[in-house]
């Protein structure tokens, strides 16, 4: 039997994830009535964190706990992981004793390779070159307010970093485009996002001309982790390229504004925009917990419905 992994998110296709975003909004439901539903029962899920988390942590663990499994939370600081052991080796001790892996990590390359070595589904909780779960809770946001994404235009504003990778990608796999701004530097490695092609987005040098008529503008922090070093210039750097109540006003009238998380506020954004009327970025995290709660199913039990 093939082993279905979640590392990118291409890795699913356009079928898999209107299936998916169907079931979130099931188990959503579900969870807002009180009505138990335990489909994971004696299923256990590891979560290796060798960065820093509050959202990721929280809803994967909550999520397995509330579909009936139970979850165990391993770090690089006290388990042989950050002591050198194999992560080959890793990965056929940790798939022997769980039904599912979530990691947190610096490389792509470290997650394929723990991958490639288990034999249980692995989920990608974040790497320096994808956020694939964040952009299904984005996505599935989207559509809650808005309806479906496809043919819409979202505008990134900020760094080309593993979140815009990750929209990138979906732009791909759910036809819509993204409009993508900036500075000279950071600009989009298509090679690095993995991109089947050019045809789903476009880069624009002015911010405002990204946001331009955009029915979402998203961003992140200058300075994601593990670039920590590069702080002082990037603050230099991106210091135009803050979404600010200007930048939304060119955007639609009821365009959304998203952020996947931990913010600055004066830094990336503005105070009065992600605090004001076109902010979803509560819905936005409380998604995490629903559509991981849809993928686990899915990964494990595979189309229950
Ligand atoms: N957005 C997100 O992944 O948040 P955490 O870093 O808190 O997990
Ligand atoms: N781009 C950020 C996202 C944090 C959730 C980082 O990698 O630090």
């Amino acid at each position: 039997m093939t082993i279905k992994h979640f590392l990118q998110f291409n890795d699913l296709t356009t079928d898999e994830l209107n299936y998916i975003f169907e079931r979130t909004r099931w188990i959503k439901a579900q969870f807002k009535a009180y009505q138990q539903y335990w489909p994971l029962s004696d299923r256990t899920l590891v979560m290796i964190f060798e960065k820093a988390s509050t959202r990721t942590r929280l809803s994967f663990e909550a999520g397995m706990q509330q579909l009936g499994g139970s979850a165990i939370y391993l770090n690089t600081r006290d388990s042989q992981l950050g002591r050198g052991e194999p992560v080959e080796d890793a990965a056929q001790v940790i798939s022997r004793m769980s039904d599912l892996v979530m990691i947190r990590t610096f490389e792509q390359d470290i997650i394929e390779r723990f991958a490639a070595n288990s034999r249980v589904p692995v989920i990608n909780g974040l790497t320096n070159e994808y956020h694939p779960c964040q952009i299904l809770a984005d996505i599935f946001t989207f559509i809650e307010h808005r309806g479906p994404i496809k043919g819409k235009t979202v505008a990134w504003i900020g760094d080309s970093n593993n979140v815009c990778n990750t929209w990138l990608q979906a732009a791909e796999v759910l036809d819509f485009n993204v409009h993508v701004s900036t500075p000279p530097g950071y600009e989009v490695e298509p090679e690095r996002a993995n991109l089947y092609g050019d045809s789903h987005y476009e880069e624009f040098a002015d911010p405002m001309e990204a946001a331009r008529d955009a029915d979402l503008v998203t961003t992140d922090v200058w300075t994601s982790m593990g670039f920590e070093a590069e702080n002082e210039e990037r603050m230099r750097d991106f210091a135009d390229w803050q979404v600010d109540a200007d930048m939304m006003r060119v955007a639609k009238e009821d365009a959304l504004f998203m952020h996947c998380l931990p913010a600055h506020r004066g830094e990336e954004v503005s105070a009065d925009v992600i605090d004001g009327k076109h902010s979803v970025v509560w819905d936005e995290a409380e998604n995490r917990l629903h559509v991981q709660k849809a993928l686990m199913e899915y990964l494990l039990l595979g189309r229950v419905k």
